[in-house]
């Protein structure tokens, strides 16, 4: 089996960060082309410096890092400091990491590296708001017959918004990119809530992470000790929803996930539900089926495969 060649675009955050740690602890099954960042939980020279201290940890120097934009296309940045801590990573130790940060910006490496590639190629994993993958959808439509499917985290149906009534964080932050990004045409999955929610970091998973006691493991379980504090407040659950290792479990093991497909349309018009995104789960209009909605995850799967790869390192 050839590795899936894929462009992870993040905002790290804690959930990013073991989502960056499964995805380069499995390079039989994926090649990360490179790793884009966005101002999303934490400002842009936050989310990339975290991007880099990650490919430290994980032992990949050499992986490209690019920052991208610092703002959404048309909103003023919200973010989410309450949730991730100042650094966006709080848990772990923050040194200047060694990985450099490109010169190239994200949406540059974007429309690049997709134009070079033949048709249906590349794996596009957005982790954070959709800011850079619409900037380069807009920038170069061209690119889009280059991707192959776009595996993102971001929405919610039955669980209702993390960040408004109405809005997850990822959509809300950058509602007007990710419209963008919903009408390009081409295959998307999307872990929304109604499934990261079904995720938890309970006590006796982030025991099974401690007790793998090498380095990655341990900075994977400091900083989900920390994630875990907010949620369990908010909540009242026992763990923290694991939202962004979704996307890379899905792209591993695809049959721990349950999907249908659907129309997905983001509002972005009525500022009351600004960045709720309408799931057309029953089929109840005639719009087009632009994705597939993941609704239910085997979650004692989804640990097993975390904690096998976790221990790798
Ligand atoms: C999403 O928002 C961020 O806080 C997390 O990193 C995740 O991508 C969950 O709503
Ligand atoms: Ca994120």
């Amino acid at each position: 089996m050839t590795a899936c060649p894929i462009i992870i675009d993040c905002d790290p955050g804690q959930d990013d960060a073991i989502m960056l740690l499964l995805s380069l602890a499995s390079p039989d099954e994926l090649d990360v082309l490179g790793i884009t960042t966005v101002a999303g939980n934490v400002p842009l020279a936050f989310t990339s410096r975290n991007a880099r201290i990650l490919c430290d940890l994980a032992g990949r120097q050499e992986l490209g890092v690019y920052a991208g934009c610092s703002r959404p296309l048309v909103r003023r940045l919200v973010t989410a400091e309450e949730v991730h801590g100042k650094t966006g990573i709080d848990g772990i130790e923050i040194t200047e990491p060694i990985t450099p940060l490109s010169d190239i910006h994200a949406v540059d490496f974007l429309v690049e590296t997709l134009s070079a590639a033949e048709k249906n190629a590349i794996t596009l994993v957005p982790i954070g708001p959709l800011t850079n993958i619409a900037a380069a959808l807009i920038k170069a439509p061209e690119i889009a017959e280059k991707i192959r499917e776009i595996v993102l985290m971001g929405g919610a149906m039955r669980e209702g918004g993390n960040t408004t009534p109405s809005a997850e964080f990822n959509i809300y932050v950058d509602p007007h990119a990710a419209d963008v990004v919903f009408r390009c045409g081409r295959p998307i999955v999307v872990m929304g809530l109604d499934v990261t929610h079904q995720v938890l970091t309970t006590q006796a998973r982030l025991k099974r992470i401690k007790a793998l006691n090498n380095p990655v493991a341990d900075a994977a379980h400091n900083m989900l000790a920390f994630f875990d504090r907010h949620d369990v407040q908010k909540y009242g659950s026992d763990g923290a929803p694991l939202h962004d290792p979704c996307t890379a479990a899905y792209l591993l093991q695809p049959e721990l996930f349950k999907a249908k497909t659907c129309n997905l349309e983001v509002e972005i018009h009525a500022e009351l539900t600004m960045g709720h995104t309408a799931v057309d789960f029953w089929q109840v209009t005639d719009r087009p089926k632009n994705v597939q909605w993941v609704h239910e995850v085997d979650s004692d799967g989804f640990f097993d495969l975390l904690i096998e790869r976790l221990g790798r390192y």
